[in-house]
């Protein structure tokens, strides 16, 4: 028996001060709630206390009483009835006390932890700089387990072979059975035993198309009963990096993720279910990638889960970034390791172990171990670290590397041979533009253009390259810091999203590689008074379409195709609008071809040097049209205004149709925005009190009447709760570029509630 211990905790900020002043809180639990920036981060740092007071029923006599924490950062005594019961180190793995001979049955007992959240500890990631918070609290759940005496422990479940699986199961039982189950509840093979092998040649294999889950049902029998059972969900699947590539199942499949922090603004780490999943939910359908990375520590087990349902891979690694401590230090990373792989062993999703701390030295004393634990427990999967350094010592099977190479200029990435001598190795890009080139929402339009082009820049050396596996960006969102890393207000504004998910322009390369929806994108409001000389520049159209259309008030302008030519690579290059007046001087002013591309080449020489610093060539060429077509200077200048100033009367409405198949898949209009409203979206609106809360995060986004965000409508928002759900976060927020958001939580009640966001309502069913 399970039972959820998530409710009725008490917390103090002072564990010494003991729990009179306490409060009453749920987990998952953020030991300091923090601002949006301009953080102290001294304030979530603490010893703090924990307090669970629950009654023993007298059946668990003779029973294992066990208590799992899910997520405890960082270091965490664990108590009961006053006696010390358990210890762990490490906020990122999961740790089981035993309370069995503590806990006295029919009378109230109490469980007390003191936590240790600071940053001072002598553990990974900990002993120098990071550029993440490491936010503390009990922030993952707690469970208690009611056990028969000879209960399971674990069951480790290795991929050997394509439809093959080795199964360890460990208990004091004498007999274990194991039924393999598909997700229809059908027994498609079994086993008795506690170390087996499998070959289940109708199993239907895992895939990023087609994520195939089966489920171990292993039963722990005594005198033809079951005592115990433990579900474990996995997959059938190979993964394998080669020299040449990234291979699932046999087949090669280009790695095309992002990085992924588990951070939320306000609560940090501190989120439920359904809110984890979410993130997976988008990197899935809005980003349309097929794999992330869980920088730098392994991340929430309903996160990795719903990367297995989802069919997404993931790169998990053990908590790290930088430094190296000493030798405690360094045993901490290895337990660190053994924890990881065993705890996260059985998830199909994930494809390659990270035993190196992020971005070290070589260290090869420590990763000898390191992998010799992940190679030890785990013949399915190969090793890897990440790595800034070039040349440097592999130890792993897995050559990662952060490429920063790329400023907008030059090439996305550098090739595999100037990085590692390591031919026969797999080589991944486990990072790339990040910090290269910060970009927030309410940056200029320019500014977030470059950012996207970088991010095309870097995915396309990544597909014309048959030496890279794959690539993971940085990152997925922008993330609160110290002090010495991101914008002096403690964000990182790295990610292709904001703190609250919210798309950046970047996002849509990104989206726009799948083939799974209709992607169009245009990366301009076409107001050539947010640009530098009114120079608008090349318009991109980050779309999956064959071709884009563009119309100027309803009169079509002109057909453009992918921009094969700049991004040869790219399963869906961008498609580049550099010609605004295309068809419009024959169809609308009735000029022949020819004057027509005179006149429109004279035009766009105007818009980008200025009518004082015309090349000759144009001089020349307008001196013809007026010598032979007997044009005047004052039509020179109409004609500037109707088709490049776009000046007088009504606004001119840009229209951009993405054609797929011959049919408009997609349609785009742009035209300066005059009433700007509130979009705003829940991640659920059905909430459900389970183990614990239920949340939804909340997104908003000031559009115009075309749809198109305002990004730079930055005023306040009202955010009013009524009925049974908390608001988490201020009351009132601005929106930073047009975007912000918050989270709602549940309240152990059931009801209808809703979030007035300004003048916009959102409403919630709560399931208690
Ligand atoms: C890397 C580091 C990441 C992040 C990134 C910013 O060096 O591994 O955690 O700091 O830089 O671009």
């Amino acid at each position: 028996m399970n039972i959820a211990f998530n409710n009725d905790w008490l917390f103090t900020e002072d564990y010494d001060a003991g729990f009179d002043n306490a409060v009453s809180v749920r987990l998952p639990h953020t030991a300091k709630e923090i601002p949006y920036n301009y953080i102290d981060c001294r304030d979530y740092q603490m010893v703090c206390g924990y307090r669970k007071v629950f009654t023993a029923s007298e059946d668990w006599q003779g029973k294992k009483l066990l208590l799992r924490f899910d997520g405890a950062a960082h270091e965490a005594t664990v108590f009961c009835n006053g006696e010390k019961v358990g210890y762990h180190a490490c906020g990122y793995t999961a740790f089981c006390v035993d309370i069995t001979d503590f806990v006295k049955p029919g009378c109230e007992n109490v469980i007390d932890v003191r936590l240790d959240t600071q940053e001072s500890l002598n553990i990974p990631p900990f002993g120098f700089v990071i550029d993440y918070l490491c936010y503390g609290g009990l922030y993952r759940e707690v469970t208690l387990e009611v056990k028969d005496p000879e209960y399971i422990q674990e069951v480790l479940i290795e991929n050997t072979g394509l439809r093959e699986i080795r199964v360890r199961v460990s208990s004091e039982c004498g007999n274990v059975v194991t039924d393999i189950v598909d997700k229809n509840g059908k027994v498609i093979s079994s086993a008795v035993g506690k170390a087996f092998e499998l070959n289940v040649p109708e199993a239907e294999l895992w895939s990023v198309d087609s994520p195939t889950l089966y489920t171990a049902r292993v039963r722990a029998m005594r005198s033809g009963e079951c005592v115990d059972e433990k579900s474990v969900r996995f997959g059938f699947r190979t993964v394998r990096f080669k020299s040449d590539g990234f291979y699932l199942n046999g087949e090669r499949l280009k790695i095309r993720g992002l990085n992924r922090h588990q951070s939320y603004a306000y609560v940090g780490y501190a989120m439920p279910k359904s809110v984890q999943e979410f993130d997976a939910e988008i990197l899935k359908s809005e980003l349309g990638v097929n794999a992330v990375r869980t920088s730098h520590y392994p991340q929430s087990q309903h996160f990795i889960s719903r990367c297995d349902e989802l069919g997404l891979l993931v790169f998990t690694e053990i908590p790290g970034w930088q430094h190296i401590g000493d030798a405690d230090w360094k045993q901490q990373a290895v337990k660190n390791t053994d924890e990881m792989v065993r705890q996260y062993m059985h998830h199909p999703s994930i494809m390659l172990w990270g035993v190196r701390i992020n971005e070290s030295q070589d260290c090869d004393e420590l990763y000898r171990r390191t992998n010799a634990v992940a190679h030890t427990l785990d013949s399915g999967r190969q090793t890897s670290g990440v790595r800034y350094i070039e040349k440097s010592h592999l130890l792993e099977d897995v050559y990662a590397y952060n490429d920063f190479s790329h400023c907008g200029d030059n090439a996305g990435l550098k090739p595999k041979k100037s990085v590692t001598t390591k031919k026969n190795n797999g080589y991944l890009v486990s990072e790339c533009n990040g910090h290269m080139f910060p970009t927030k929402p309410f940056d200029d339009e320019r500014h977030r253009l470059s950012h996207a082009l970088r991010h095309a820049k870097v995915l396309d050396a990544m597909y014309a390259d048959s030496d890279i596996s794959g690539i993971f960006p940085w990152c997925m969102f922008d993330y609160n810091t110290h002090q010495d890393f991101g914008s002096g207000d403690g964000i990182c504004y790295h990610g292709v999203m904001d703190m609250f998910r919210n798309p950046k322009l970047a996002t849509a390369v990104y989206a726009s590689q799948s083939d799974d929806k209709p992607c169009c994108v245009v990366s301009s409001s076409m107001d050539i008074g947010e640009h530098p000389a009114g120079d608008i520049g090349k318009v991109y159209v980050f779309t999956n379409a064959d071709c884009v259309r563009l119309y100027k008030d309803g009169v079509f302008v002109r057909e453009f195709a992918p921009s094969r030519d700049e991004y040869p690579a790219l399963p869906h290059p961008p498609v580049i609008i550099d010609d605004f007046i295309g068809e419009l001087l024959i169809t609308q002013e009735g000029f022949d071809e020819k004057t027509a591309q005179a006149v429109k080449e004279c035009l766009l020489a105007v818009a980008k040097f200025g009518p004082s610093s015309l090349p000759p060539k144009i001089l020349a060429k307008f001196a013809r049209l007026m010598l032979l077509k007997g044009f005047k200077f004052s039509d020179g200048v109409e004609l500037y205004g109707k088709y490049v100033g776009n000046w007088g009367g009504e606004a001119t409405k840009w229209r951009f149709d993405a054609v797929k198949g011959g049919r408009i898949v997609c349609s785009v209009t742009h035209s300066p925005g005059q009433c700007v409203h509130l979009e705003v979206s829940a991640s659920k609106t059905r909430l459900c009190e389970g183990d614990t809360y239920d949340a939804a995060a909340v997104r908003i986004r000031a559009v115009d009447e075309y749809g198109n965000l305002a990004p730079y409508w930055q005023e306040p928002v009202i955010l009013k709760c009524s009925g049974p759900i908390e608001l988490t976060g201020p009351e009132i927020i601005s929106l930073k570029g047009g975007s912000g958001g918050c989270y709602v939580k549940t309240c152990g009640i059931s009801g209808t509630a809703s979030l007035g966001v300004n003048d916009v309502e959102i409403k919630f069913e709560i399931n208690a």
